[in-house]
């Protein structure tokens, strides 16, 4: 498979290779069904072509919208969660400096987040900090009315008015949202915020590659033409036109699916460089509220390795048995640094000594796979050459289309989210929030 980055060979001790090539019909319906738009849910399958349909010209008006953002601000605060949230810090955070904006990035904003949960200690502490930075805001949500955004976004635009005056503030907001409805929407109008369109027919989790992420990532100095130039190759890549045994996101969808038949019922996203930590919080969210329903679904969990497998590490090898893992490999690291010699040898590591970390990173890894196999996790390898933006771009797009197949080969609806739905209602109810007064009868009568 050209430029593939699956490697499949250690799932095959667990299912041999045929059984996964005899699900190439049932895969095949499920991309069909996708593609055909004739399951539930396709009424959100814009994400589907939409690589190839981004246009220069929307990139130069998302380019040329933040341009100010760049050049005032030392951060830049991302108000939004969920999906419209964890595309962009997934790509931030694997693209950026580990500890912050070193010479290199001085002149660009540091992306920092809010409006992700309700903590007060939180918000209280960013507005300590923003207190002292010049910063500006992108807010995203495509309701307009999400509860946690929406506290940040009142809180900060508060805080941004009074800070530089009403006009500078309306100058350095940007809003991400619905064309016609919702809270935010109003008030970018009202307020005449510039503001970008989440297309109706991307739902949340497959939107980083819409404004969602393309926005507050552009602002922040990330090359969104190169991440949205990686997606097109691997929308091509996916295509229902490549054969089966060479689709990597039909080949992934057909293995996890066998995977999980035969009672491995949890899959956990490894990575071996913490930069990827919030790639799986995103992954998670993409494959959780797919495919978690009606019983069923992959449970996917996340593990950043070497880290964790000095606390996880015991129970992938010798827990319950029904666990499989998928891991991304970075084959190249951004910079290079050796290990030194020390003529006393106290630690006992002068073995590695003029060795690159990354190769000791390289053979923790490949020992580790090597041993959980044989402890009965079978594991996926999806390699990514380096750590930019092509290639992420790649991956995105790779793991959206997979999820798609593999929703539909589970037989639920991949696209939509009932289940959030059930703890905004009783913490509706909770705060007495008018036409919540049946859900707070009824809760009472339970306490
Ligand atoms: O995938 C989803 O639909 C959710 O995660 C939403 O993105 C999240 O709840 C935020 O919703 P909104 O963009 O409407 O604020």
């Amino acid at each position: 498979m050209q430029n593939s980055p699956l490697d499949l060979s250690k799932v095959f001790s667990f299912i041999a290779e045929k059984e996964i090539l005899q699900l190439e019909n049932e895969t095949l319906k499920a991309q069909r069904t996708m593609y055909e738009g004739t399951g539930a849910g396709n009424n959100f399958l814009g994400w589907i072509r939409l690589p190839s349909r981004i246009s220069e010209q929307h990139l130069t008006d998302i380019e040329e919208a933040v341009s100010q953002l760049k050049k005032n601000s030392e951060f830049m605060v991302l108000i939004g969660i969920g999906g419209s949230y964890l595309g962009a810090r997934a790509v931030y955070e694997a693209l950026t400096h580990t500890f912050g904006s070193p010479a290199t990035q001085a002149d660009l904003p540091r992306m920092i987040f809010a409006g992700h949960h309700i903590s007060e200690d939180y918000t209280y502490e960013l507005c300590e900090i923003l207190d002292h930075h010049s910063y500006s805001i992108v807010s995203i949500s495509k309701s307009g009315t999400t509860t946690e955004p929406a506290i940040a976004f009142r809180i900060l635009k508060e805080h941004l008015e009074k800070k530089v005056g009403k006009q500078e503030a309306g100058e350095r907001i940007v809003v991400v949202t619905d064309a016609n409805r919702g809270a935010l929407r109003q008030l970018a109008d009202e307020k005449g915020y510039k503001s970008f369109i989440i297309p109706d027919n991307v739902g949340g989790r497959f939107s980083v590659l819409t404004p969602v992420g393309l926005v507050p990532l552009a602002a922040c100095g990330i090359d969104i033409r190169q991440l949205v130039a990686g997606s097109r190759e691997m929308e091509q890549m996916c295509d229902p036109s490549v054969p089966f045994d060479q689709n990597p996101a039909a080949l992934y969808a057909a293995s996890r699916n066998a995977l999980y038949r035969s009672g491995k019922k949890i899959e956990i996203l490894v990575n071996y460089n913490p930069k990827l930590h919030y790639f799986s919080e995103w992954w998670k969210q993409l494959f959780g509220e797919s495919e978690g329903k009606q019983g069923k679904g992959i449970y996917p969990a996340s593990v950043d390795n070497s880290t964790d497998l000095h606390s996880l590490g015991q129970y992938i090898q010798e827990g319950e048995r029904i666990l499989f893992e998928t891991v991304i490999s970075v084959e190249e690291t951004t910079h290079r640094m050796t290990i030194p010699e020390e003529p006393a040898n106290l630690d006992e590591i002068n073995f590695m000594a003029h060795k690159r970390i990354d190769h000791i990173n390289k053979m923790a890894e490949l020992g580790t796979a090597m041993a959980h196999v044989d402890g009965g996790v079978p594991n996926i390898r999806i390699s990514l050459p380096a750590l930019n933006a092509f290639s992420l771009g790649r991956l995105l797009y790779f793991f959206e289309n997979a999820c798609g197949i593999s929703g539909y080969m589970m037989g639920i609806n991949p696209f939509n989210q009932p289940g959030v739905e059930a703890y905004k209602r009783n913490m509706f109810a909770l705060l007495e929030k008018p036409g919540f007064e049946e859900e707070a009868r009824q809760i009472r009568s339970r306490m």
